[in-house]
Order: C-alpha cells, then structure tokens, then sequence
C-alpha cells in the first residue's frame, strides 16, 4: 500500500498520482513561497486573494469561483509598501508572517505505515505533500527537501505528519505539544 517516491513517480498504482488542476481546491494553491510588495493607499480597499489561482497576486482576480475560498477585503490605514503572503499559510492574511519558511502540519498524529527491509523512501519534511508521509515533490519552490531513508527490517513505523518531530522521520510525540 505505501511505496518509495520511486515507484509513485513510475505511477504504479493508477489514482496515486496528484491531480494538476482539482475541480474544487480544499487547500488554496500556493503561487510562490515569499511575500509580494505592493504600494498601499491610504483609504483604499483592496481584495486580497486567500485561493491563490488569481493571476493577479496577491490580489484577486476572480477565480475562486467555484471553489470554497472567498477574497478578503481590507482598506489600508495608510499610504505604505506592505508585505502581502503570496503562499496563502499566513496567519495574518494579508500580511506576510514568515509561515511560507515553515512546515506544514499535514495533521497533528504519525502514520503507521509498512516498512520494507532494504526499501528506500523519501519522508516528506515540508508538509505539503498529499502522499504522507511520503514526499510528491509538493515541497519544490520551498527550502524543504525529500529526507531519504532506507528500511533496516520489515516493521510498522509510525513516520511523524506533524512535522515537528526532532527524530524525523519517527514520531516523537511532538504532536501533542500542538
Ligand atoms: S508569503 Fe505567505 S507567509 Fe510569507
Ligand atoms: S506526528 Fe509528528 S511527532 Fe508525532
Ligand atoms: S512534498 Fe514535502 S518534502 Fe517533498
């Protein structure tokens, strides 16, 4: 059921692979891992798009219809050069907060998951990945990358999806501190 990176590129296993374009997105897409400049007025509102598909960043240009994002609307306090998230993690919206430098918590419990011995697989250590624990090269443009690692025996091992673990791959109970 689980497999190395490997053989889900080699798309072994038909419905494994990530859809390009979903019709709906439950995550909003991520058009780049660093905040965009803009040039605030004072007085004026501005859309902020949370879905991440606006061909216009970080403004939005209508296209989350269809989708369950809507845009932000936020009126600047004063003229100013603002830092808008272009990543859509923020916690802050729209400012950018350092989050597009941050893993993500791809759910607050391990995956157990069957080992082989002698099999090499790639952990995902960014979070974005929707094969967890396994990497789908989700984290390219982010300064995560893949941790390789080989099975030393034939074993149920519970590989951390929290991604705050300090014994990556392995769960170390982090989870529970969130
Ligand atoms: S660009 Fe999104 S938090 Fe920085
Ligand atoms: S799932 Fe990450 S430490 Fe347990
Ligand atoms: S998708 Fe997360 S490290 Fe590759």
């Amino acid at each position: 059921m689980f497999k190395s990176l490997l053989s889900f590129f080699k798309g072994d296993k038909k419905g494994d692979k990530p859809t390009e374009k979903p019709a709906e997105i439950k995550r909003p897409i991520v058009k780049q891992y660093s905040p965009i400049q803009v040039n605030l007025k004072k007085g004026e509102t501005y859309y902020y798009c949370t879905c991440g598909k606006s061909s216009k960043q970080p403004f939005c240009d209508g296209s989350h219809e269809g989708t369950q994002f809507k845009p932000m609307a936020f009126t600047a306090e004063k003229d100013e050069a603002a830092y808008l998230c272009a990543c859509k993690q923020t916690k802050n919206p729209p400012y950018c907060d350092g989050s597009h430098k941050k893993a993500i918590v791809a759910q607050k419990a391990p995956i157990a998951v069957e080992l082989k011995k002698g099999e090499t697989y790639y952990y995902c250590t960014c979070g974005r990945s929707s094969n967890q624990p396994f990497c789908n090269g989700a984290h390219e443009g982010t300064t995560f990358k893949p941790m390789a690692f080989t099975a030393e025996k034939d074993e149920t091992a519970y590989l951390c999806a929290c991604k705050q673990t300090k014994n990556p791959p392995y769960c170390d109970g982090s989870h529970k501190n969130l």
